[in-house]
């Protein structure tokens, strides 16, 4: 890193003394400030978020609904998005140029995300052309970069988020023979899956090697992206069957973004509102394992008492960068709109904004 680098790393480095300050002083401090700054400061977020901050949100969601929420809000100059990097970018793209999108804490990327970069995106659909001609649309997950959707909205297609994603592949099977799913391949095969694409239907590029797995196979339908989200890997067959052993009569509901032969022994899957939903319409007294992000599951056990609740995976840790936003990081944000002079604000390149938005419109008109 260079001097340069550095000196702008630590320019948006948060300042000690939020480290120091108490909870009851902070809380007190947003509240103060989210009256005195009213409309004009929205606070998505997102549910995967800490409680912490979760309770501050005007609203929570799914990525779909916080993607929904960030286009129609018109009226606030500041939006704090709490979530991970690539959810404030799309808060960024679909809000007006003179509303300001800060993501508290600049850490809080995705590691799936950044599984697919555009140079190797680039690369991949000019031999992926050379094999298969002009018959490729390609699909990307909310959860990659601006960059991404930018390529995949100049290339005809669309983002997909794991509540539509069942819709948007059959959209694009209509427009196209073949679609390039990036950067998830397990929301990508699960969702093919559902639709009654077969496994010998897909095949996997690997970005690193810069080759199409199982090349032999005849007649791709779905091109997966070798990505995945690191902490959906984490839950596997056999915590389910230790679990089905163990414990009969617990409910198994998992996300997409869990492995293929996961989502297949769970009973539900779904994103993270099916997820509530279901909890929410459970009879009390059932039993539910739960294969997502902790501090989701956390927050289902402490709003359903009546029912048990538990991680389909016992040693599961919270989203490392979900986590990074947190009660000092948000007051920080809100205390630099104070002081106008906003920290951490995600601003897309307009180029990039320009071509990402289309995708990112094909998909809203249709979810
Ligand atoms: P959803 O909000 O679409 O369920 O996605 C989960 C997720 O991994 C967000 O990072
Ligand atoms: Fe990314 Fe997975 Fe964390 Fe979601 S849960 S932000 S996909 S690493």
């Amino acid at each position: 890193m260079n001097i340069l680098e550095l000196a702008q790393k630590q320019s948006t480095m948060m300042p000690d003394k939020y480290k120091t300050m108490n909870t009851e002083a902070m809380e007190a401090r947003v509240r103060e400030i989210k009256e005195l700054l009213g409309t004009s400061l929205y606070i998505p977020g997102h549910h995967y978020q800490r409680e912490e901050v979760i309770m501050f949100s005007d609203d929570t969601g799914d990525s779909l609904q916080l993607a929904q929420l960030s286009a129609l809000n018109r009226e606030a100059d500041y939006i704090v998005f709490c979530g991970v990097h690539f959810m404030a970018e799309t808060a960024d793209i679909l809000t007006n140029e003179n509303q300001v999108v800060l993501l508290p804490d600049m850490r809080a990327g995705c590691s799936m995300a950044d599984m697919a970069d555009i140079s190797q995106t680039e690369r991949a659909w000019a031999k992926l052309q050379a094999i298969y001609g002009d018959t490729i649309i390609p699909l990307t997950y909310v959860n990659s970069t601006a960059s991404i959707k930018a390529f995949v909205g100049r290339h005809g297609g669309a983002t997909v988020t794991s509540s539509n994603a069942k819709e948007m592949v059959s959209w694009a099977l209509t427009k196209k023979e073949r679609i390039l799913f990036l950067p998830d391949q397990h929301l990508g095969r699960n969702t093919a899956f559902d639709l009654g694409i077969p496994l010998d239907a897909m095949a996997v590029w690997d970005p690193i090697k810069d080759v199409l797995e199982d090349e032999g196979k005849s007649d791709i339908k779905v091109l997966l992206w070798k990505g995945h989200c690191s902490v959906h890997e984490n839950f596997t067959v056999q915590n389910i069957e230790s679990l089905r052993a163990s414990q009969p009569g617990m409910n198994i509901i998992v996300h997409p973004e869990c492995r293929r032969e996961v989502v297949e022994a769970a009973d539900y899957n779904g994103s993270t509102s099916y997820i509530i939903k279901m909890i929410e319409n459970a009879p009390s007294g059932s039993k539910w394992a739960i294969g997502t992000e902790m501090n989701l599951v956390k927050r289902l056990m402490n709003h359903h008492p009546d029912k048990e609740i538990i991680s389909l995976n016992p040693n599961m840790c919270p989203c490392l960068t979900m986590n990074r936003i947190d009660l000092p990081h948000l007051l920080w944000s809100l205390e630099s709109i104070l002081d106008k002079n906003p920290v951490n604000v995600i601003s897309v390149d307009r180029q990039i904004a320009d071509d990402a938005v289309l995708a990112l419109n094909r998909m809203l008109e249709r979810a």
